[in-house]
């Protein structure tokens, strides 16, 4: 059912700090911040040439990412992205192999304009996963 693998999210304390270290000691493209704000994240995409690895950054008051900064001061990887062909029907498989769909269950959308769910990291090796429709 997955197909590629979308990007790796990383939570940082730093943002600049971060891309600062991504661009030069790791020599990567990276972008320039972007807040987005319907997200709660600020990001840095970094551009590898067979996957994006994103840098997120709490923004505003109730960022999905807030407590995990807190409980991981330092920053650490946050989630894994996986491409399906059709979020609905991932959905459905996803349910009836009984795993957990984070939320209120419905596909919403990603950090890419795209259709997106969150699996429980429970249900997959302690580490949370984001289903995006490609
Ligand atoms: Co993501």
């Amino acid at each position: 059912m997955i197909g590629k693998m979308n990007h790796v999210a990383i939570v940082v304390p730093d943002l600049a700090a971060a891309s600062v270290i991504y661009k030069n000691t790791l020599g990567a493209r990276v972008s320039q911040p972007k807040p987005m704000p319907e997200h709660g994240v600020s990001t840095v995409f970094v551009d590898l040439p067979n996957i994006k690895v994103e840098l997120l950054h709490p923004l505003g008051k109730n960022s999905p990412i807030a407590k995990f900064l807190e409980r991981n001061p330092g920053g650490g990887m946050h989630h894994i992205c996986y491409e399906v062909e059709d979020i609905e029907r991932a959905k459905e498989h996803l349910l009836a192999q009984g795993a957990r769909i984070l939320g209120d269950g419905e596909a919403k959308t990603g950090a890419h304009g795209k259709p997106v769910l969150f699996l429980h990291p429970k249900d997959f090796s302690g580490t949370l996963i984001e289903i995006e429709q490609a």
